[in-house]
């Protein structure tokens, strides 16, 4: 099984660009599930979980490939789907799979999908996105593993009010909302820039649909939808993720492709570690000198502080000068990096959702093992600034989410490698 090993202590320099999102990606492959006519979509990342999307949309019956001729661009076809049933074998893989079941759902009145699998991170149950389903009608039960959804012809619109946030099950139900009858009013919803992406493609693709970006969304169902083409959005995550590297590092390092009107709360929390930032309108230009500075930290459901970038700023606050206090409010357990970070030699205790961290002044590179795909962020991000090699373990996790991580990595200096 590959493993990434680094050998700490190079600082980082120079520019990389950074893939497209892969949330974005995932969301927009379902959502073309919803049209009778190809979907291409470009600036597509090439990800176990891109890869697996593809899979499940080609088991459904859809045409879903990579275009040879042009790079990280996918188009599908889902004109000729025929089985709505999306298998165990490839949604345990990955728990967005679950985000074929509202535009199955919609168009064609029946979906079955194994109930998802995914990073193990906390109890991560669906049922926001069911309630939703069965709000607009869909009759919605549990069968052996998977969840079956019917409606008899169309969905109905109707008023959702989501009793937490959740991006998915925004997304989800906003597309089911798409070809309903009437009009859907989705309150507590998702704010991410992944649900406006979704929302800015649904209306190229015919759908009606305000106030994605805010809490209250409202979708007027239409007859049908169309394929469209679309470029895919630069990775907020990969980008925080690049910049945290160059940071540990006490690096010059810019990166470009992505809207950094996404990324203002991760910007200012590595602006409080002491990084010093360059901002335009698609690129940051990170430099640090010196330690990192203590922080506080909470993460939080869009514009907050994002989950997703917490293994990786937890990672810089190994080595800050100070105490830190991380507290995750999105999920629960997702602390499992800590006991990898301890073994590079990173003073943290756990106290119920929150992280204590006494900086030390140098972590030691150790064997580690990834248990998710942030956690292995986290742990890349600290074996940058580690002494000696730290070999990473279990990277099928980075796969499903960061494209050609060690090339890029490697392209601003890193000494990193994979090991087969
Ligand atoms: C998405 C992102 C993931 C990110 C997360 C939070 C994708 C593919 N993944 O995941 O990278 O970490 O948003 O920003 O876009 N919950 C319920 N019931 C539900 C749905 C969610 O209790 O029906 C809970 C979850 O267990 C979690 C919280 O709500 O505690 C937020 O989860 P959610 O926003 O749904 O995360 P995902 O959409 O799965």
């Amino acid at each position: 099984m590959d493993r990434i090993v680094v050998q700490g202590g190079t600082r980082l320099t120079g520019e990389v660009a950074v893939s497209g999102s892969k949330n974005s990606t995932l969301a927009l492959m379902a959502a073309a599930l919803l049209a009778d006519s190809e979907t291409v979509l470009q600036n597509v990342p090439k990800l176990r979980d891109t890869d697996g999307m593809l899979d499940i949309l080609r088991a459904l019956g859809a045409t879903a490939e990579w275009v040879e001729s042009e790079k990280s661009t996918v188009r599908i076809d889902a004109s000729t789907v025929s089985n709505p049933e999306a298998p165990y074998d490839l949604v345990r893989k990955m728990r967005a799979s679950f985000l074929v079941m509202g535009p199955l759902l919609a168009r064609f009145g029946t979906a079955r999908v194994s109930e998802p699998g995914g990073c193990a991170i906390g109890v991560r149950p669906v049922d926001q996105h069911l309630k939703g389903f069965e709000a607009l009608g869909g009759k919605v039960r549990l069968d052996h593993g998977y969840v079956e959804a019917t409606s008899a012809g169309r969905l109905l619109g109707a008023r959702v009010a989501f009793d937490i946030n959740t991006v998915n099950g925004t997304q989800n139900v906003m597309m089911a909302a798409t070809l309903a009858r009437g009009e859907t009013v989705l309150e507590n919803a998702a704010r991410e820039p992944e649900v406006v992406e979704l929302a800015h493609v649904l209306i190229k693709m015919g759908a009606d649909i305000s106030g994605a970006g805010s809490d209250r969304i409202v979708v007027r169902g239409v007859e049908d939808l169309r394929g469209v083409k679309h470029q895919v959005a630069g990775d907020r995550i990969e980008a925080g993720t690049l910049l945290a590297a160059g940071i540990i590092t006490q690096g010059d390092v810019r990166i470009t492709g992505v809207d950094t009107s996404t990324l203002e709360s991760t910007l200012d929390k590595l602006r409080d570690v002491g990084a010093e930032l360059e901002v335009g309108s698609t690129w940051v230009r990170a430099v640090a000198a010196g330690r990192p500075r203590a922080v506080r930290v909470v993460t939080a459901p869009f514009p907050g502080y994002p989950t997703d970038m917490q293994a990786q700023l937890m990672a810089l606050l190994s080595v800050a000068e100070g105490s830190s206090v991380v507290t995750e409010h999105v999920f629960e357990n997702r602390f499992m990096h800590v006991p990898e970070l301890q073994r590079l030699g990173a003073d943290i205790a756990l106290s119920g959702r929150s992280a204590h961290l006494r900086g030390v002044p140098r972590l030691m590179g150790a064997p580690v093992m990834a248990t998710d795909l942030r956690a292995s962020a986290g742990l890349i991000v600290a074996a940058l600034a580690a002494d000696g090699d730290t070999t990473v373990n279990r990277v099928y996790h980075i796969d499903r989410g960061y494209e050609r991580i060690e090339e890029k990595l490697g392209g601003l200096g890193a000494r990193i490698w994979r090991e087969g």
